[in-house]
């Protein structure tokens, strides 16, 4: 059985994730693939942490050359967030002509465009399903399931931890801030939750959707962000008495030749089918031009779904 060799750079939540991912699963992909998975090095910034998830000591290294530069590596995951050293070490990679995979959705969606553009002039592989909407297939259903399709709008409820609070907010009379503290508790919301809460992990996963969607790069700046830090239960119960529930809701359409690219609280009717996506669960509303309308639902965060789409 042909083996191929994997580097990891980072080894936190989705790192270890992934780890677990290819040994537990390594047969069953070798039998799917006809390679097995070997994974040889891991990049971390301090070997000494103590981490859930114990793992071989010689495995781990501080030194990003014993990925990038290693022969025998030919896929490289970065699984480390943050726009530096991420992008050098990307790049570095695919210059190399190895095959990386990525979850950064900062980075592609803030610095993409050097990123793909050496990515399609070169013809290298960069995978970035990880990067949106956790382990729901959403990129590979864009570039190529509906590839034959003009998609003409996308609406999607892309953050668990804003949806997880909404929902607590509407269905148990929760107040903003114990509806936060109990995301925190449950670990759906990062000690510093304002880029989930202001939209601004929303409109990242946009701009990437939207730039499949539509051919063309579209940076994270370019997307209206408007978060859900100012909703209050109140406002929650008004729209109930209309028949309206409010989601956070990322969406990107095209009439015309025009293109409106917002992440917003929006009004969506009680019985409109995004209102059943509850909690930390994701989901992606698709109008193509031949397919209608399809739906894909599933958690879009987390250290196992979202290792399960590292592993495309
Ligand atoms: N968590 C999720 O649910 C989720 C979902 C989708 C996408 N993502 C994306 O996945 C990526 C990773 O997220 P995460 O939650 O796994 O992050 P994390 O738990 O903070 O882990 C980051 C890992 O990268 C390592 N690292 C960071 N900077 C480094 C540097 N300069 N040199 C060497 N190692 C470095 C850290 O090393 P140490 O362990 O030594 O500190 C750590 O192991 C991010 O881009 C994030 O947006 C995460």
């Amino acid at each position: 059985m042909k083996q191929i060799k994997i580097g990891l750079l980072g080894f936190g939540t989705v790192g270890q994730a992934v780890y677990k991912l290819l040994t537990e699963n390594a047969e069953n992909i070798a039998e799917r693939t006809g390679f097995l998975p070997v994974i040889e090095k891991v990049l971390v910034r301090d070997l000494k942490k103590k981490r859930s998830l114990s793992i071989d000591s010689k495995l781990l290294t501080t030194d990003p050359k014993d990925i990038l530069e290693n022969k025998e590596i030919s896929i490289v995951c970065e699984l480390m967030g943050g726009i530096k050293p991420a992008e050098e070490y990307i790049l570095s990679a695919l210059e190399r002509g190895k095959v990386v995979v990525t979850a950064n959705k900062a980075l592609l969606s803030e610095k993409g465009e050097k990123v793909f553009s050496l990515v399609n002039e070169r013809r290298l592989y960069l995978g970035f399903e990880a990067s949106v909407g956790g382990g729901i297939p959403i990129i590979k259903t864009m570039k190529e399931a509906l590839v034959g399709n003009k998609i003409k709008r996308i609406v999607g409820i892309v953050n668990g931890t804003t949806n997880y609070i909404l929902t607590q907010m509407l269905e148990k009379g929760m107040d903003f801030a114990k509806a936060l503290r109990l995301a925190q508790e449950k670990g759906f919301a990062e000690a510093d939750p304002s880029l989930d809460l202001k939209g601004i992990d929303s409109a990242h996963k946009l701009s990437l959707l939207a730039s499949l969607a539509f051919n063309f790069f579209i940076p994270f700046d370019r997307v209206y962000v408007e978060g859900i830090d100012k909703i209050e239960l109140i406002d929650l119960e008004f729209a109930r008495q209309f028949g309206y529930v409010i989601k956070l809701l990322a969406i990107a359409k095209e009439d015309k030749g025009k293109y409106e690219i917002m992440v917003h609280p929006a009004l969506i009717p009680e019985k409109h089918i995004l209102t059943s996506v509850r909690f930390n669960y994701n989901a992606f509303y698709i109008q193509g031009d031949f397919v209608g309308d399809i739906l894909l639902y599933g958690l879009g965060a987390g250290g196992a779904p979202t290792a399960s789409a590292v592993g495309e």
